[in-house]
């Protein structure tokens, strides 16, 4: 990793975990043993992707990072919610996330489920209220929007139905894509365009253009994913190796084969380099992230 690439990663990771903390419910606020388990899930471990993606975009179009703290937030609150969900029994059936016990272990799975509730809502009343997020409320209004789409029926819930539906089953390339775009591509995107909603009077061409963008690493993003499901180490996972295949899920590795779908990867990858093509060097962390997408190992 470039030493760059490594001090905007490691600044970003941090201030996010501060914001992440300053907005989640304290652990001597009732109902305690919620709030404990929203904070436990939430903080302390993860990449932080989605959040980069909004510094990054931001960043890219000259917003100051007060204003991408807020819509940062978001997107992570929302995302932990449903890793929260995804590892319960009734779903995959996890028992390690982040390197540690699932939610629902280190609770009980009535818990796991109000934490992810709790999650959820608490994304959208950051968008609502944050006092930084600079645009006018027509934009505002506009994240929120966006968000919601992108983790509802039509996006991620909806890709974690067809997800579950496909267990067992053979997709073609086609139904895998769509769940892949679904589960894990529709968030990534919203991160991609709430950064740049966090620029008052964005221009649309250049949001259309991000959102190819975001829309090529979304999917990258997940063929990812089932690869290292396969390649990686459960410690450096953090979570159990060879969990898809245990609960056969169809993915991109067993459709394709391994080799086909890290080149399938890789094309995706120059695809969103090339999305970037006449944006400044501002743009270099956007650039840093496609590539760490595909080449990363947990
Ligand atoms: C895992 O996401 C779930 C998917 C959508 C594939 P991440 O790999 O971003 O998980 P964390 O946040 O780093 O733990
Ligand atoms: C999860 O996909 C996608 C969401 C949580 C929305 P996976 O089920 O592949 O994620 P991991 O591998 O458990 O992190
Ligand atoms: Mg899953
Ligand atoms: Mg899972
Ligand atoms: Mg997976």
């Amino acid at each position: 990793m470039k030493p760059e690439f490594k001090d905007w990663l490691t600044a970003c990771q941090s201030r996010i975990e501060q914001k992440l903390d300053h907005w989640l419910p304290a652990t001597n606020i009732h109902p305690t043993r919620l709030h404990e388990a929203m904070r436990y899930a939430v903080l302390g471990g993860g990449k932080r992707i989605r959040p980069l993606l909004v510094y990054a975009t931001g960043d890219a179009l000259g917003v100051e990072e007060e204003a991408l703290d807020g819509p940062a937030c978001a997107v992570e609150f929302i995302h932990v919610y449903s890793l929260v969900h995804d590892d319960l029994p009734a779903m995959d059936d996890d028992d390690l996330r982040r390197g540690k016990p699932t939610c629902h272990k280190a609770f009980d799975d009535p818990t796991a489920i109000l934490a992810g509730d709790a999650l959820q809502t608490l994304a959208f009343h950051v968008l609502a209220r944050d006092p930084a997020i600079q645009t006018d409320a027509g934009a505002r209004l506009k994240m929120i929007e966006t968000l919601a789409l992108a983790t509802g029926s039509r996006g991620m819930a909806g890709g974690q139905a067809i997800d579950l539906a496909a267990v067992g089953h053979a997709l073609t390339l086609a139904e895998l894509e769509d769940m892949h775009i679904h589960k894990t591509g529709a968030l990534i995107r919203a991160s991609v365009i709430l950064g740049a909603l966090s620029l008052p009077g964005v221009d649309h061409t250049l949001l259309e253009r991000l959102d190819r963008y975001a829309k090529c690493i979304g999917l990258a993003f997940q063929i990812r994913d089932d690869i290292i499901d396969i390649e990686s180490d459960t410690t450096t996972l953090g979570k159990t190796q060879g969990a898809d295949a245990a609960r056969n899920k169809p993915t991109y590795p067993t459709l394709l084969g391994m080799a086909e779908a890290k080149q399938r990867a890789l094309d995706l990858h120059l695809e969103a380099l090339w999305c970037l093509n006449g944006l400044d060097e501002r743009a270099d962390p956007l650039r840093w992230i496609a590539g760490y997408i595909v080449e990363r190992i947990s």
